[in-house]
């Protein structure tokens, strides 16, 4: 017989998958529950965004009606995919001599000093090639991956010259392509000064070479997100910063900063005068640098793996983030000297037990404020109807859990863009 004309055909499968049998953590801002959570929720996707989502009970029909694919997830818990807003992924070698070094009682700012930390980085990095630098980013990826994670950024930084620099952000960009993740890069230039240069025309050569050749080339590449600058006393000073930032500004490119991380260097006020996206580290951070952030809506990313890993006891001032209301997100900052990190729970956990955070501030910090430090807000990190549909399904009996384990990895399941791994 002749098939019926279109608009007679029952509208079928107006999703592409639906998971139920789950428990929802939808960190939806301003959310009445805690966590947004739904328990006995479920949730869709269509075309890699969030379809639907709400309590199982409220469906709109029948699941296999409403979606081609209808995925069971066993009692699982479902927040947003996890986005880690801080890495360092692409280096060359590792930093054990120097871990054995602190260890017994040499600071990372001597050790920096004395031609080791990042130069030492740098001069690995630029010995491997490509290949080996993207497959040593793949394994890491694929750890932060395990855990959650569905956006990641991936700073350059130890290239420290034009050539290697966009060499480590077209690595970055290359996994961003071939795994099921979505990479932020952001050209880190202003890490360090290279190896052999430290006398005052050195550094001023370097600095035109970071303004005048790395941004523009990164911008006009599409290499970079983003222009972030070591701003600290064994790095940059506060005008050298303000010179990179402006250049950033110059081609439309948004900027973040390490900030305070071992001094007040008056960084955090700064990365707001130029209305970053976010200050990270921000142990040293005074009251005038967080009532400058809050004013611009900069995030503060925390990252508790430097602050464990050189036994830091400066706490960041978490109440004045808090009694301000400036968004805290979290992140690995997985790089080989100061946080060697490939799990984001962990950081959570140790984000609650250092800085004591709660575990919702500190599922917060994972997904939806660290949306907001890359400029992903309006589409990352929530659970809600539009977002990319980016989850992460965990086995855990409730969302306080997934800060509460010390390793191990409670999730199983992930899904970017809609697709399952
Ligand atoms: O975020 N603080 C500067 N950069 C990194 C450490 C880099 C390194 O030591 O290799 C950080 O802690
Ligand atoms: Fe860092």
């Amino acid at each position: 017989p002749p098939a019926p004309p279109a608009d007679f055909l029952p509208a079928r499968h107006p999703w592409d998958t639906l998971w139920v049998n789950a428990h929802l953590a939808t960190m939806t801002a301003g959310a009445a529950s805690p966590y947004g959570a739904i328990e006995n929720g479920a949730v869709a996707a269509k075309d890699g965004r969030i379809a639907w989502v709400g309590p199982l009970a409220d469906l709109p029909g029948r699941a296999e009606d409403l979606a081609a694919s209808v995925q069971d997830a066993g009692g699982a818990w479902i927040t947003p995919g996890l986005i880690d807003c801080h890495t360092h992924l692409v280096f060359g070698g590792e930093r054990v001599t120097e871990f054995e070094l602190r260890l017994t009682g040499a600071s990372y700012s001597e050790i920096s000093r004395a031609g080791g930390g990042i130069a030492h980085t740098v001069r690995a990095t630029r010995a491997a090639s490509d290949d080996t630098l993207y497959t040593l980013a793949a394994r890491r990826l694929t750890a932060l991956m395990a855990g959650g994670v569905t956006t990641v950024e991936i700073k350059s930084g130890y290239g420290l010259d034009l050539e290697h620099e966009l060499r480590l952000l077209r690595v970055a960009r290359r996994l961003g392509a071939n795994f099921p993740i979505t990479v932020h890069t952001t050209l880190l230039g202003a890490h360090a000064l290279p190896p052999g240069v430290n006398d005052a025309p050195g550094r001023a050569r370097y600095l035109d070479l970071v303004c005048d050749a790395m941004i523009p080339l990164a911008a006009a590449e599409d290499l970079a997100d983003a222009v972030d600058v070591f701003c600290e006393g064994i790095a940059f000073t506060p005008e050298e910063t303000a010179r990179v930032f402006d250049a950033a500004q110059a081609q439309g490119l948004a900027v973040k900063l390490h900030a305070d991380q071992l001094s007040d260097t008056g960084g955090a006020a700064l990365a707001a005068r130029y209305q970053a996206l976010s200050a990270d580290h921000l142990e040293y951070t005074s009251d005038d640098g967080l009532d400058a952030m809050a004013a611009a809506g900069t995030v503060a990313v925390l990252l508790p793996g430097a602050f464990h890993m050189l036994r830091e006891t400066k706490l960041p001032p978490i109440a004045g983030m808090r009694a301000r209301g400036i968004p805290m997100a979290i992140a690995t900052d997985c790089n080989p000297g100061t946080s060697p990190a490939l799990s984001l729970p962990l950081m959570m956990s140790l984000a609650c037990t250092h800085f004591r955070l709660t575990p919702e501030e500190a599922l917060a910090g994972c997904t939806r404020h660290a949306a907001q430090a890359l400029g992903l807000g309006a589409s990352k990190g929530q659970l809600a109807v539009g977002f990319d549909a980016d989850l992460a399904l965990w086995d855990i009996t409730r969302p306080a859990e997934l800060a509460y384990w010390l390793g191990g990895n409670a999730c199983v399941g992930r899904v970017a863009g809609g697709r399952l791994d």
